[in-house]
């Protein structure tokens, strides 16, 4: 942690009107997510509790409570891509990417990040595009009709190499 970068960006927002809002979102853009030893600091400085913090951090979508990789992978889990093979995607997705195996939360909750912070996986509920199920989306990028041995060729694209 930076204190002395954290008390710059802190001093920035003096007016209590969007305070930690501000504050987070500069967090955020550095580091690309909102480190715990960060939230706490920002707390104990300007005297608002680490559960209203956390409260925003979360109540917002655009805010990460963990790193996410440079490119981020998101499985659909609707019913017409779990029907045609979701879990079997999100298994050979984690095996892949070597991220701990079976822990991609189907409902989207939390996500799973490479060690080199490359790929971010994560789940959602259709995109919409049902008639190519089972659909997966890299960085707003969209691949139907997948299956497991059609993963390696689309990650190389986003530069993963086999480990
Ligand atoms: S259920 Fe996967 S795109 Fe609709």
């Amino acid at each position: 942690m930076d204190k002395k970068w954290l008390d710059q960006v802190i001093s920035k927002y003096s007016s209590p009107s969007g305070r930690i809002l501000g504050i987070l979102g500069e967090i955020q853009k550095a580091k690309k997510y909102l480190p715990k030893e960060d939230l706490v600091y920002v707390s104990k400085k300007i005297g608002i509790p680490i559960s209203q913090i956390y409260s925003l951090a979360t109540f917002y979508s655009f805010f990460e409570l963990q790193p996410i990789g440079e490119h981020i992978i998101t499985v659909c889990t609707g019913t017409a891509c779990h029907v045609k093979g979701a879990p079997k995607i999100i298994s050979a997705l984690e095996t892949l990417l070597g991220v701990e195996e079976g822990k991609t939360s189907p409902d989207g909750k939390f996500s799973l990040t490479t060690e080199d912070r490359c790929f971010t996986l994560n789940t959602a509920r259709c995109f919409g595009a049902c008639s190519m199920a089972p659909v997966l989306r890299i960085d707003g990028n969209i691949y139907g009709y997948n299956t497991p041995a059609k993963l390696p060729n689309i990650l190389k694209s986003y530069g993963w190499r086999k480990k």
